[in-house]
């Protein structure tokens, strides 16, 4: 398999970044989202990552930010071919690594309730179910609220 490095996301990432967020976030339209991404990335430079081959083409993501010590999982994906290889266990190690290193105690992700297929990955890396926000992304767009404790 070809090898994938996880490198710090900058701004010619986000063509390819947005693209693949709509694979988190169904309830999204791409432009409007790639700004939003874009104010992240600006934002929390040092909590935004890309996953990418050794051509340079990027094929995962992830993105948090912090409030005092609870930080909020913004998002993660990888292109669906590249699902399954470990690239997304690679992304969010990283991600909590750079957050642990923040002193942040307690993370928090917000999953789209079409994206429930991914709440098994959370729980690989003792995320757990702490509720769910109704139309949190909008009318009939539920969340379901993971929640990790750092050691
Ligand atoms: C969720 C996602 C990021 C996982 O990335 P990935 O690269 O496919 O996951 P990995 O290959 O790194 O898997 C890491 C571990 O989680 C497990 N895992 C991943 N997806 C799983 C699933 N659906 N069910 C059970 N376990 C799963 C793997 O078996 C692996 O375990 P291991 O380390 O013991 O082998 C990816 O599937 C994705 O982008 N999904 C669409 C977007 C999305 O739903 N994002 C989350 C909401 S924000």
């Amino acid at each position: 398999m070809e090898e994938i490095k996880i490198r710090f996301m900058n701004q010619q990432d986000l063509e390819a970044v947005s693209e693949l967020a709509m694979l988190a976030n169904p309830h999204a339209e791409k432009e409007a989202y790639k700004k939003h991404l874009f104010e992240e990335l600006k934002e929390n430079p040092d909590l935004s990552f890309v996953a990418v081959t050794e051509k340079g083409k990027v094929v995962g993501y992830v993105q948090a930010e912090t409030r005092n010590s609870i930080a909020t999982l913004e998002d993660i994906a990888v292109k669906e071919e590249y699902q399954g290889k470990g690239i997304g266990k690679k992304l969010l190690l990283k991600e909590l690594e750079a957050l642990k290193s923040k002193g942040v105690k307690v993370v928090f992700a917000e999953v789209h309730f079409k994206c429930a297929r991914a709440i098994p990955f959370y729980y690989k890396f003792g995320f757990r179910i702490a509720g769910f926000m109704q139309d949190y992304f909008g009318i009939g767009h539920d969340a379901i609220v993971l929640k990790l404790q750092m050691e």
